[in-house]
C-alpha cells in the first residue's frame, strides 16, 4: 500500500516505519514525507533513504485550505492511499479529511482520551499520574478524537524523570506504529478486494 507520512520534527516514528517497511513487517512503501517545518530533521531522514518530500511553510499560504490543496495534489499524484501523522503538529483540515477520510493515522504520546493535545508526556507527568502509554488512532476534525485503533500503557515509576518517562513512550511508540499500521493496512486491502 503506498503510504505519506507526515511529521514536523526529528522523525523518530517516521524512521522506525522506514525500517518496518524495510524489513517487510509493514507491507507498505513510503512514497512521501510532508513536513511543514523547512529543516526538521525528519527531513534529512527522508533524504537519506531517498523518500520524496514535500516541505512548506504554512505562513507562506492564505490559508489551512490552500496549503492542503497543494498537499492533496502531491498525494493524489503519487497514488498516496494511506496518511499516516507521525508527530505533524496540526489539525488536518476538511480538505485533506474529506480525500482521505477513514485513511488517516495518528500516533499520540498518552492513553487518550486523557492528555490530548501538546505535550501530553509532560502534561502526564505533572499531573503525576502512574500509567500513562500510547494511542494510535484515526484521525477525525477533531484534537486527537477519532476511534482508537491500539493502546499501550506505560507505568510511570516514582524515580522517573519527564525525560526517562519519553523514553519509555518512544521506545513503545517504535514497535506499536508499525504493527499497527500493519494492521490497518491489511485491513484496508482486504475491504478493496
Ligand atoms: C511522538 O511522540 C508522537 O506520538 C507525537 O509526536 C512525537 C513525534 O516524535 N505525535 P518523532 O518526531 O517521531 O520523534
Amino acid at each position: 500500500m503506498k503510504i505519506a507520512v507526515f511529521a514536523s520534527g526529528s522523525g523518530s516514528n517516521f524512521q522506525s516505519i522506514l525500517e518496518a517497511v524495510e524489513s517487510e513487517l509493514v507491507d507498505a512503501s513510503v512514497e512521501l514525507l510532508v513536513c511543514d517545518k523547512p529543516g526538521a530533521l525528519v527531513e534529512k531522514r527522508a533524504e537519506k533513504a531517498g523518500v520524496s518530500l514535500y516541505s512548506f511553510s504554512p505562513k507562506t499560504f492564505a490559508s489551512k485550505a490552500a496549503f492542503e490543496q497543494e498537499i492533496l495534489a502531491e498525494l493524489q499524484a503519487k497514488g498516496v492511499e494511506l496518511i499516516v501523522l507521525a508527530g505533524y503538529m496540526r489539525l488536518i483540515g476538511p480538505t485533506l479529511l474529506e480525500a482521505y477520510g477513514g485513511r488517516i493515522v495518528n500516533i499520540h504520546p498518552s492513553l487518550l482520551p486523557s492528555f490530548p493535545g501538546l505535550d501530553a508526556i509532560g502534561q502526564a507527568f505533572d499531573a503525576g499520574v502512574k500509567v500513562s502509554g500510547v494511542t494510535i488512532h484515526l484521525v477525525d476534525e477533531g484534537m486527537d478524537t477519532g476511534p482508537i485503533i491500539a493502546q499501550e500503557a506505560v507505568k510511570i515509576n516514582e524515580t522517573d524523570t519527564k525525560e526517562v518517562l519519553q523514553g519509555k513512550i518512544q521506545k513503545v511508540e517504535h514497535e506499536l506504529y508499525p504493527k499497527t499500521l500493519q494492521h490497518v493496512i491489511s485491513q484496508l486491502q482486504r475491504s478493496v478486494k
